[in-house]
């Protein structure tokens, strides 16, 4: 009874000392969002949509036959931060190892750790349906060669060390860029890191200090409370941004969230992508008409809002983005604000697809960006209608 006892006793012990790494691995998938596209159990999650077809993120629990269960922790680190699974399987970049790439190999075996003891679950998932010539793996090489050059994170010696952590959370394990940053036909990261790009569908706005389109109006507070609850004084997170904050921003710590707010303040203002617009009088006006019968009750006729339960419109950076693209989706679709525990029920943007035809929601959205001190481009009846068939509603 007594040594059942002690070979019990000893066993917690050595488990305790990896409980740590567990624990600490965890955080590290909750900063790199693995559950955002592998799925709440990671036996294989979303479907994503690239210019270039369909991936779905596989299944990475442990188990043998269809998920990484037969992975060393090489294996592990390989695919992480080069990019190449066993058998020298090329990864698409949807999945993100160019950002993981920057991860400290203590982190990702750390991550390591805890993927050991994920819940194997049996769950086929037919990852590659791309579009012939992409579907072909071996292409990866070549592109392998040509964009990605893995590095680690370089600490910058001349910033503070939230500053750094910040950089490493938001352009490693967090991948902001992914989303964040244009990228060339290629999917290679062009323009200016941070300073916004089209997704499927969605604007991702610029992150720079710039004042019109960027984050130069908001505090470092106010991207810590966008960050940890969706939502603040300026914006309100909608679509693959609310999914970001609900399995990812959400639940990291504050010190990390205060270190991403740091750097990203920091971050130099970009030229701005925007631009006025102009000879759009009669769509101003009309637009005007539509924004009082439709809009004012929530938003308040000044475009102010009110403070938290609706997002003010005057001065809010997704209104004076260069793509109107998010804005046509969330007038279209309606948007939902992510719940989270810090604020948990969310306020509701109704979908006007059935009652605003498309040149009224050109229109109403040209208003809106053009007017209480809002400057952007125009947005034309063609490009609703576009995005109104893409997304059939
Ligand atoms: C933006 C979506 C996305 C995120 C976030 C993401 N993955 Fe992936 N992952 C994918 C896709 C898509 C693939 C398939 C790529 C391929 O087969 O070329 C993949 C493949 C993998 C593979 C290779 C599996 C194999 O085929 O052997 C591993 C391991 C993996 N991911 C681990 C992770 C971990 C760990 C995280 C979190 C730190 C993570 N992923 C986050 C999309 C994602
Ligand atoms: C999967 C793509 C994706 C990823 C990854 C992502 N974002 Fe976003 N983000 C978006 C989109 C799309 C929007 C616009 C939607 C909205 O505002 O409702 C957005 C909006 C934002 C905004 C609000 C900007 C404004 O002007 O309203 C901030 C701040 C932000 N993201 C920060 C981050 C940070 C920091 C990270 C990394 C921790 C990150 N995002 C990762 C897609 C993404
Ligand atoms: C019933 C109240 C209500 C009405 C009416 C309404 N909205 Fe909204 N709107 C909201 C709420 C709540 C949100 C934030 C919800 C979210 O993004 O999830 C929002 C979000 C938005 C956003 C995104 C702002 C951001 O920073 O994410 C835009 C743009 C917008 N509304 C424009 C309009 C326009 C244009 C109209 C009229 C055609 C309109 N709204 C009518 C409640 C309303």
């Amino acid at each position: 009874m007594k040594r059942i006892f002690l070979a019990i006793a000893f066993a917690a012990v050595s488990t305790a000392a990896s409980a740590a790494d567990v624990g600490a691995g965890r955080y590290q998938s909750v900063l790199g969002d693995c559950e955002g596209c592998h799925g709440k159990n990671l036996a294989g999650g979303v479907e994503l949509m690239t210019p270039f077809g369909k991936l779905v993120a596989p299944n990475i629990t442990q188990d043998k036959d269809t998920g990484i269960g037969n992975y060393t922790a090489e294996d592990f680190r390989r695919a992480m931060k080069e990019g190449i699974a066993p058998g020298g399987k090329r990864l698409y970049p949807a999945m993100p190892y160019p950002a993981y790439a920057r991860m400290s190999d203590a982190d990702i075996a750390a991550l390591w750790a805890y993927f050991r003891t994920i819940k194997p679950v049996r769950h086929v998932v037919d990852v590659n349906q791309l579009r012939f010539p992409f579907n072909l793996r071996f292409m990866m090489r070549g592109w392998n060669m040509l964009f990605f050059r893995p590095a680690p994170y370089v600490p910058d010696a001349s910033k503070s060390a939230a500053w750094n952590r910040g950089a490493y959370i938001a352009t490693g394990p967090a991948h902001c860029g992914t989303c964040h940053t244009s990228k060339s036909f290629f999917g290679a990261d062009t323009g200016l890191a941070l300073s916004g790009a089209l997704l499927q569908g969605w604007f991702a706005p610029d992150l720079t200090g710039d004042r019109d389109a960027g984050l130069g109006g908001w505090s470092a507070r106010d991207v810590v409370e966008y960050l940890k609850t969706g939502r603040n004084g300026h914006s309100i997170a909608s679509g693959p941004m609310a999914e970001v904050v609900e399995h990812s921003t959400a639940n990291m710590k504050g010190a990390d969230l205060q270190a991403v707010a740091v750097y990203l303040k920091d971050l130099p203002p970009s030229a701005g992508n925007g631009g006025g617009a102009s000879g759009v009088e009669a769509q101003m006006k009309s637009g005007a008409g539509i924004y009082r019968m439709n809009c004012a009750a929530c938003h308040s006729f000044n475009g102010r809002g009110d403070s938290v339960l609706f997002p003010p419109l005057a001065g809010n950076a997704l209104v004076r983005q260069a793509g109107a693209q998010t804005l046509v989706r969330v007038v279209l679709a309606g948007s939902k604000a992510v719940a989270t525990p810090a604020a948990p029920t969310g306020p509701g943007m109704p979908s006007f697809a059935w009652k605003l035809n498309d040149e009224q929601v050109a229109n109403v959205l040209t208003y809106i960006r053009n007017n209480w001190g809002n400057r952007a481009p125009a947005v034309s009846a063609d490009e609703v209608a576009k995005i109104r068939a893409r997304h059939g509603s």
